[in-house]
């Protein structure tokens, strides 16, 4: 197999670019380089720089590096921004995944994995998150990814393709300090800006409905993360039927405050008092996953644990603000 990695020289893209070089897999990355970066690929893996829109481009990467399956990870990803440029998400992520998955469908590439999000479920209202919990975004980056996933097994089935959608949950950490997220719109990387400049951590909500009043998540290892790409590329491989939707998540659920504790630990803030704000708009009170259909079908677990999420994205984050 060759795989054509879309968004492999972003920050989940290159971990999962590491993992299938790792794992003895053929790679090859097409990145427009908006958010991403050449110097995170490892020696070895072409770089082919331009983007999924452009169908010409695509044709000629999967004819020329003779592709047999995509990891379709290229995309926006910012919640507000798609609340405010809801046109350029539909037209990145929607249009993106639609013109690739045509290329694909004529080229005949056989296999096609999808990086989703848990923000297809929107305000789920229950325990846990299966697979089966209706989707219903609440913005239009949910929606758009939602739209990607209908496309991914429409498109599976009626071209023969072995399909997976993966449903990521709350992504941290890095593999290296060099592959550490540069973005700093989650809680994790919001909360180290704050404390390296002297402020104190914001938490948006203590009032929600959970034990300690703040809002809970499941928090992954983007490690983890690229391993579940790694076991779900091997499974399409071998299963050319394979048509799957499956949560990356831990079943473990983190709260911001539980969070803000590690953070505290591992970046030596231990006394850093945090500033309860009101609730931020469109957060549910709990989104875990029930990670049981991945664990059944593709024999995957995460490994890491939030103290190793917190501790490699801090010593990122402290190579980039030394
Ligand atoms: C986590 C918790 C905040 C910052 C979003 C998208 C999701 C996915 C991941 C992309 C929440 C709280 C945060 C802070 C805080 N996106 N918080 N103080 O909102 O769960 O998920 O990112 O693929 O689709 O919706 O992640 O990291 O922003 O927030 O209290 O300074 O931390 O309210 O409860 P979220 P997050």
């Amino acid at each position: 197999m060759t795989w054509l990695i879309t968004g492999g020289a972003g920050f989940i893209g290159a971990h999962v670019v590491r993992a299938m070089a790792a794992a003895g897999e053929r790679t090859v990355v097409l990145d427009d380089l908006s958010t991403g970066s050449a110097d995170r690929l490892p020696p070895g893996v072409p770089l082919e720089t331009g983007t999924v829109l452009d169908r010409a481009t695509v044709d000629r990467v999967l004819r020329e590096h003779a592709v047999t399956g995509i990891v379709h990870i290229a995309g926006k990803k910012q919640v507000a921004e798609s609340v405010a440029r809801p046109l350029y998400y539909y037209r990145e992520n929607v249009e993106g995944i639609r013109v690739l998955l045509e290329a694909a469908a004529e080229a005949g590439t056989g296999r096609f994995l999808f990086s989703s999000s848990a923000a297809v479920y929107g305000m789920p209202d229950v325990d846990l998150v299966t697979e089966d919990t209706p989707c219903a975004p609440i913005n239009p980056y949910g929606e758009s990814k939602l739209a990607g996933e209908w496309l991914v097994s429409a498109v599976g089935r009626a071209h023969g393709m072995a399909t997976a959608s993966l449903r990521y949950f709350n992504v941290a950490g890095a593999a290296t300090p060099e592959l550490g997220d540069a973005g700093v719109f989650n809680l994790v990387p919001m909360v180290f800006e704050r404390l390296d400049a002297g402020e104190r951590p914001r938490v948006f909500g203590d009032d929600y409905p959970t034990p300690d009043g703040t809002c809970v998540r499941d928090y992954i290892h983007v490690e983890d993360i690229a391993s579940a790409h790694v076991a779900a590329a091997r499974r399409l491989a071998a299963d050319p039927d394979a048509s799957l939707v499956l949560n990356i998540g831990r079943g473990e659920g983190v709260s911001v405050t539980e969070m803000i504790d590690v953070i505290r630990e591992v970046t030596g803030h231990r006394d850093a008092a945090v500033e309860v704000t009101g609730r931020r708009p469109g957060d549910p009170a709990r989104v875990v996953a029930a990670a049981d259909r991945i664990r059944a079908e593709l024999d995957w677990t995460a490994r890491h644990g939030v103290k190793e999420m917190v501790a490699s994205a801090w010593a990122g984050w402290r190579r980039r603000h030394p």
